[in-house]
């Protein structure tokens, strides 16, 4: 990277960061209805080497999109931008940050470079702005909290971007701690963090190479299904969000919603928060077949009642369940493409990529990937001034 930053920008004056992408390992399509998720950071992310310029110019170059030049725009007009491209991402967070009053009175010359595969459900759009959260905050040196910054990317996604996402990819990326997943309750924003201990198993990422666009998929419909079923229970009881119902709760009063579709994705939303409560329990308890057990839940809960998953992602996960040293497997992320994850004794592994690799390969029609999901720190400063080794 060190050489290509020097070729574009023509000065080897940088500084060198990392965030991460993240995988969850249960509650999903809970962020958003005031629930529980439980995700962590991986090693995998995306890279940064970094300048201040003299000017007012923001100079972006990334080496995943290289048909796409030098993006730049210039700090008197940060408006979103069809023709930047990626660039809309660094624009939102700059123009956020200076809204908060973050002291950002000259230009960069930003270096990118990313080994997440990108649009695979993994958060490369949350690394990127994280990214550039915690490379901004190094370079124009103030201190931001780090939830501020975390609320500001999930800004950016909604309100510059118009996806209507919730926080638990930003709060992955930018609070994610080595060895350690995250419980966090999406509508205090309190968390803990839990020691992943596997013992002798990997946690798998399997991709079913199948891109999921988050803007064009059916996110906001599950979004806006779930508060027309709020609404209904809210006639009937007094809550604010999916979240504060438990099974009970939510059996007593699930006649209130009149349609069995709202009702489907109600009861997804209600169970996995309660799934996810219970699978970190497990955890606690060194109990990983129950949590497997539970992932797996999770899974068959997205496929039917929630129906986000599709063929490819269901392809992956029924095939890993009947694989031996197989502790539990379901899709992570949106949904609708994207990746799976499973938790695999180590010596099954090999098996279990070739048998579900050729699985996949004979219904789907191309292969899919399997990486090792190693759970790193979260968005970091990488080295001082000049010190990188990228
Ligand atoms: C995407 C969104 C998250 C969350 C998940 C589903 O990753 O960005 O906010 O809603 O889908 O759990």
């Amino acid at each position: 990277m060190k050489s290509v930053f020097k070729e574009k920008f023509r000065n080897e004056d940088f500084r060198s960061f990392f965030s991460p992408g993240r995988i969850n390992l249960i509650g999903e399509h809970t962020d958003y209805n005031g629930g529980h998720v439980f995700p962590c950071a991986i090693t995998l992310g995306t890279y940064g080497l970094a300048r201040k310029r003299k000017d007012q110019m923001v100079q972006l170059y990334s080496m995943n999109f290289p048909s796409e030049g030098i993006v730049s725009f210039s700090l008197n007009d940060l408006d979103y931008k069809e023709e930047d491209g990626w660039g809309n991402y660094p624009k939102g967070m700059i123009r956020y940050l200076i809204e908060a009053g973050c002291p950002i009175t000259t230009g960069m010359d930003v270096l990118v470079y990313g080994d997440l595969p990108n649009g695979a459900g993994l958060s490369s759009s949350a690394s990127l702005e994280m990214l550039f959260g915690v490379m901004i905050e190094a370079l124009y040196d103030f201190h931001i909290d780090r939830i501020e910054l975390v609320k500001i990317g999930k800004r950016v996604e909604n309100e510059f971007i118009h996806v209507n996402s919730g926080i638990m990819d930003q709060f992955a990326v930018g609070m994610g701690k080595e060895r350690c997943a995250i419980l966090l309750d999406c509508q205090t924003l309190t968390y803990h963090y839990a020691p992943i201990q596997l013992d002798n198993h990997q946690i798998i990422i399997m991709n079913t190479n199948k891109r999921r666009e988050l803007a064009d998929s059916k996110y906001n419909e599950r979004r806006h299904e779930c508060e027309q079923a709020l609404a209904q229970l809210q006639r009937v009881v007094s809550i604010t969000s999916l979240g504060e119902l438990t099974e009970e709760t939510f059996e007593k009063y699930q006649s209130a919603i009149e349609n069995d579709i709202l009702k489907k994705r109600a009861k997804h939303a209600v169970y996995e928060n309660q799934r996810t409560l219970k699978a970190y329990q497990k955890l606690q308890d060194g109990d990983l077949a129950g949590f497997g057990a539970l992932m797996n839940a999770s899974h068959r809960s997205l496929r039917d009642d929630y129906e986000v998953t599709g063929i490819e992602l269901d392809t992956l996960v029924e095939a890993a369940w009947q694989e031996e040293g197989v502790v539990g497997a379901r899709m992570t992320g949106a949904g609708f493409g994207g990746c799976a994850i499973a938790i695999v004794e180590n010596q099954a592994l090999p098996r279990f990529i070739e048998n579900v690799g050729a699985i996949y390969k004979e219904k789907i029609g191309y292969d899919a990937s399997f990486y090792t999901a190693n759970i790193g720190k979260g968005a970091c400063e990488l080295s001082e001034v000049g010190h990188s080794s990228i």
